[in-house]
């Protein structure tokens, strides 16, 4: 089982970045956790500031691999590209949020990524990527 966890813009500042809201680990140590339930999973991860770059990866991913994990974070609510990234690729994708997004601000309801996504996994902190890769199971 081939996964890969791609995270969208200013992910890789958890653990300094509104602690209220995304928690105080950072990814790369949540990660090792993940590597560590999950052994018998090879896990990979990629994270971009730039939306092109993710669009890339999941052109790069997205026929071989078995599953991806998405958090595109801002990039959900606003990139067409990445929500057609999603449409065209043959790997099934879950999208996955820390926060409850639906809690939020009302951009934050919109989701360009779910109209393609095999499901979505929200509001459950860090934990959301481990149940994300369970539904891979
Ligand atoms: C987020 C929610 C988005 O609205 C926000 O822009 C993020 C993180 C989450 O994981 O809760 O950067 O995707």
């Amino acid at each position: 089982m081939k996964l890969i966890i791609i995270n969208g813009p200013n992910l890789n500042l958890l653990g300094k970045r509104e602690p209220d809201v995304y928690g105080s680990t950072s990814f790369e140590d949540y990660f090792a956790q993940l590597q560590m339930k999950f052994k018998d999973v090879q896990l990979a991860y990629f994270q971009s500031n730039i939306e092109g770059e993710i669009i890339n990866k999941l052109q790069e991913v997205g026929f071989t691999y078995d599953g991806i994990i998405l958090n595109a974070a801002a990039y959900t609510h606003t990139s067409v590209g990445i929500g057609d990234a999603v449409k065209a690729v043959t790997t099934p994708v879950v999208e996955v949020h820390i926060s409850n997004t639906f809690a939020r601000e009302d951009f934050r309801h919109v989701s360009y990524i779910s109209p393609g996504a095999k499901g979505v996994i929200l509001g459950f902190g860090l934990r959301s990527y481990d149940l994300a890769i369970q539904s891979f199971l």
